[in-house]
């Protein structure tokens, strides 16, 4: 058995003498005061991504305490170390860019250091995606603890929770409605605890996801970062963690298709983010299974979104948490999923949901036949334009702009959009396309959430609120509008979009899935042969591992090297 409980002896040094390695190992260790009565119990790692840069991680040092409260309730030895910690805002040139790097660290501090089970502590957008990816390669049982979400502050009497809010406020300055003062106010209000974002962004539903593919203690992806049930879920994160030590129950021998599907349909019925996809896709593909966005699609014909949560909805964490959390959606759905799919506390999905199944009324979870969208919050479109597929959040669109043909305006990249986006002279107009290419994985680099593309000033002052606009980036889970994303291949390598001109017309047909470029294959061809390719060629570093290895949306945006290859894990 390769992951045998191993405690101190687990993973020694190198020295060509494993007796001397254990000598030296526990002399430095005694360094902190530990006895050989403690050093001699199963050791469960906790991964602590505290950050002075990261609010969503503001309440992870006592969420590690208290996870350490759990494990030696239950008898094991608890040391908790760091990894790379993100966060959205402060990540250049994006958190993706940098995902794998983390993934990268979790895996190899977890493949390195002696440990029988670790719990993977995360919450901010990207840290839970890396850290799954990296336990799944690292093949340790590990459970997943998050920060859990912010609560809710009050700006002019509205309630707020970064940051669908930041978002439509920005959009309010922009257009004139708010002053800088105002900004500075909500700057103060928008934020008002630590924790994840408090709407259904991307940070929420892969805690939702993560609960739901058995990897979390049931219940544990809701209750608010300064709440006294996250606390205790921490505390039962830890015994859970003792008792998958000692038993070897290692995710990756019990996470299966039906699993990530599981995931993928409550992704769905949440209304979540559309970073999640690429995020579920990379993780599954660390355990070489498949997610393809055709099974997107299938599932989002038949699951509606029944989560009253903003950007969808209207609501916030903290009223999905009242409501019960995810459990009531699991109910709700229970005859799409594979209840026999397994869970950390060895229990399957169907027998939690069984034993936990909640029914005092509430208004924020729906009943599936009373859905807040009656079809998949996302769909999937391909075309002339999207060969290999772009997506559209629907559920957070402008409804009469579901199906839109319209003359396009094209931005070239970042510099761009910001050089031109705000100018008077901009030739605009409100049914126009906007389209922004060169911010896929390899063009900006890191797929940055730039695809909200900003609607111009000139017709935000008109009072313009939507407009169709094109990317093949990301955008944060937490935004709205008609956007259509990672739309693949993407420009810097040669992908359609990069033939595109201001003034060619492009058609858009969600009920049809299609997103056509109307322009004849002839002056596409011609166009193909007069395209330069794009000057990506960092030389050194991180960048340049990144441009050689990174793949498309479709895949996950992991390396290409990371994903599974069989009997190479564990080396
Ligand atoms: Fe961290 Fe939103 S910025 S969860």
């Amino acid at each position: 058995m390769k992951n045998k409980l191993k405690g101190m002896r687990r993973r020694l040094t190198k020295y060509g003498d494993e007796e001397f390695a254990l000598f030296l190992r526990k002399s430095f260790i005694k360094g902190l005061g530990y006895s050989d009565t403690t050093l001699d119990k199963p050791i469960v790692g906790i991964i602590n991504t505290y950050s002075d840069y990261n609010s969503c991680h503001g309440n992870i040092e006592e969420l590690v305490e208290f996870t350490k409260a759990g494990v030696l309730a239950s008898g094991a030895l608890p040391l908790a170390f760091p990894t790379i910690s993100l966060h959205e805002s402060f990540a250049y040139p994006s958190s993706m860019y940098l995902r794998n790097l983390m993934s990268m660290d979790t895996e190899e501090m977890m493949r390195s250091l002696p440990m029988d089970a670790c719990v993977l502590v995360g919450g901010c957008d990207k840290t839970v995606p890396a850290q799954i990816m990296g336990a799944l390669s690292a093949d340790l049982p590990f459970i997943q603890l998050v920060s859990g979400p912010m609560s809710t502050g009050s700006f002019k009497g509205q309630r707020v929770g970064a940051c669908t809010d930041c978002r439509s406020i920005w959009s309010q300055f922009r257009s004139g409605e708010l002053e800088e003062s105002d900004i500075v106010e909500a700057s103060n209000a928008l934020v008002s605890t630590v924790g994840t974002c408090g709407v259904m962004g991307t940070a929420s539903t892969m805690a939702l996801m993560t609960e739901a593919l058995g990897l979390m203690v049931p219940g544990g992806a809701c209750a608010p970062a300064v709440s006294a049930q996250r606390r205790r879920i921490a505390e039962e994160t830890g015994v859970i963690a003792v008792k998958m030590a000692l038993k070897e129950h290692n995710p990756r021998q019990w996470l299966t298709k039906s699993s990530f599907e599981n995931a993928l349909r409550v992704m769905l019925a949440v209304g979540g983010s559309t970073n999640a996809i690429v995020h579920l896709s990379a993780m599954a593909g660390r355990m070489g299974i498949s997610l393809d966005l055709d099974m997107l699609e299938k599932f989002g014909r038949d699951t509606p979104v029944i989560v009253d949560l903003k950007p969808s909805g209207q609501g916030y964490m903290e009223d999905f948490d009242r409501a019960g959390g995810l459990i009531r959606v699991l109910t709700e759905i229970k005859s799409l999923l594979d209840l026999s799919a397994m869970t950390v506390t060895g229990e399957t999905l169907g027998e939690v949901i069984k034993r936990t199944e909640l029914t005092w009324p509430q208004t924020v979870v729906r009943k599936i036949d009373d859905p807040i969208f009656s079809s998949g919050g996302i769909a999937v479109l391909r075309g002339n334009l999207a060969p290999d597929g772009a997506i559209i959040k629907q559920s957070a669109a402008s409804a009469n702009l579901l199906v839109h043909q319209g003359r396009v305006v094209v931005f070239n990249g970042l510099e761009d959009l910001e050089k031109r986006i705000d100018t008077d002279d901009l030739d605009v107009k409100s049914d126009d396309i906007l389209v922004l290419r060169n911010i896929g994985p390899k063009g900006a680099p890191g797929m940055p959430e730039a695809g909200l593309i900003p609607i111009p000033k000139k017709l935000a002052r008109l009072g313009v609120k939507d407009m169709v606009r094109i990317s093949d980036g990301r955008m944060s889970g937490t935004a709205a509008g008609t956007i259509i994303l990672h739309v693949a291949p993407e420009a810097a390598i040669g992908g359609p979009l990069s033939l595109v001109e201001t003034g060619d017309e492009i058609r858009l047909d969600v009920p049809a899935r299609e997103l056509i470029l109307l322009v004849d294959e002839a002056e596409l061809t011609r166009r193909k042969s007069k395209i330069l390719p794009a000057k990506i060629s960092p030389k050194r570093g991180y960048g340049k591992l990144f441009q050689d290895h990174v793949m498309q949306a479709p895949d996950g945006v992991d390396f290409d090297f990371l994903v599974y290859v069989e009997n190479e894990i564990d080396k």
